[in-house]
């Protein structure tokens, strides 16, 4: 455990301050239906919009927004270039995981210094109400970090952009912020990427799991998570493991035909009222068989919330020393089985649900058994 005075003297000398997600940006096959999803079952409000009648000519975006979670997704307008050929391979995906700085300049500058391969030079974006600097640099995959500094930006979203405001409007789902995102990367590929974000964003490895540890019957998995200076950002990382049939993460390797971002968990307050009304709403979850619950607050210990609809909602528990998290996983958001979304409550615990791995993963072998893939 670290004291205080350590994770004061690591923030003062964190050469990438990252002050939270900027936004995640999705590529699509069609962002104007994306976009509806998203606002119809996830309760995402519109926010922006950049297109044709924005002056883009090849691209058009969708911005949304939920508290502080902001999704941009965009769309080729047309079958050249790099955006139509990340959909024509991986399908729906995550392009880029933008993280808010005080200064692109320099984390740009920081991180290539220190081996990242550059995908955006430091670029300024201006329109009438201010501007914006990013810069980017190349993850594993056809994934990017993009670095936003936007302290001298008032509009809706990024220069370019112009307020979204269509007739449609949903109530929100008290989804809050993003918790992490996680990274899934080929074989013996892990340590590479922990490596990566070590030595060239200075992050450092909060928590490690083995094959031992996340295994079933079948298939494993191995997983590292990577955290920032002051904690506000966790990318775990995940590579699959020898089992006796296909991991779910070599499904994900073959489906997205390369390395990517498996999920995203977003946070909420209350975990019970979010998942009932997004399940109301049509989004699909892993259901765990209903004996999880049979003995579940001898395993995790008094909770506030009744065991009965987390039952219902299929909501799992787990409990580490600094306290308990809930959580619940969707099945994935697009017709490959790739990327998904995962919904979190926090009650203290910092840890990511290692106790539900077992479960978790049958129900997910569950599905990749109906696809014919394990
Ligand atoms: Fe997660």
């Amino acid at each position: 455990m670290e004291t205080m005075t350590e994770i004061k003297k690591n923030i003062t000398k964190d050469f990438l301050p990252v002050n939270g997600t900027d936004y995640i940006e999705f590529y699509v096959g069609n962002s104007k239906q994306a976009a509806h999803y998203y606002q119809s079952a996830f309760g995402f409000q519109p926010l922006a919009y950049a297109g044709p009648e924005t002056g883009i000519r090849d691209r058009a975006s969708y911005v949304l927004q939920q508290h502080k979670i902001r999704l941009v997704l965009t769309s080729p307008l047309q079958p050249e270039g790099d955006i139509a050929g990340h959909v024509w391979k991986h399908g729906d995906g995550v392009k880029a995981l933008a993280l808010w700085v005080d200064d692109a300049e320099k984390s740009f500058n920081e991180t290539v210094k220190r081996g990242a391969e550059p995908y955006l030079e430091p670029v300024v974006e201006q329109d009438e109400q201010g501007e914006v600097k990013r810069s980017g640099i190349r993850l594993y995959g056809d994934t990017v970090h993009v670095f936003v500094e936007r302290k001298n930006y008032h509009g809706a979203f990024l220069p370019g952009y112009q307020p979204w405001d269509p007739h449609f409007k949903t109530k929100n789902t008290g989804l809050l912020h993003v918790d992490h995102c996680v990274a899934n990367v080929g074989w013996n590929e892990m340590n590479r990427w922990v490596k990566f974000y070590e030595e060239v964003m200075g992050f450092r490895n909060l928590i490690s799991f083995d094959d031992k540890t996340i295994t079933t019957e079948y298939s494993a998995l191995m997983s590292k998570v990577m955290s920032n200076g002051n904690g506000r950002i966790k990318f775990p990382i995940n590579e699959p493991a020898e089992g006796k049939k296909k991991s779910q993460i070599e499904e994900y390797l073959d489906y997205y035909r390369s390395e990517g971002v498996q999920h995203v968990a977003m946070a909420t307050n209350n975990i019970i009222e979010t998942v009932t009304e997004l399940h109301e709403r049509g989004v699909e979850f892993l259901k765990v068989p209903s004996t999880y619950y049979d003995h579940l607050l001898e395993r995790v210990g008094k909770i506030d919330e009744n065991a009965a609809p987390l039952k219902r909602l299929g909501i799992l528990v787990d409990r580490d020393e600094e306290g308990y998290l809930l959580q619940i996983f969707t099945k994935p958001v697009q017709v490959r089985p790739t990327v998904f979304f995962e919904i979190i409550e926090r009650k203290g615990a910092q840890s990511f649900g290692a106790g539900n791995f077992k479960a978790l993963f049958e129900a997910i072998e569950r599905e990749q058994a109906l696809r014919g893939n394990l």
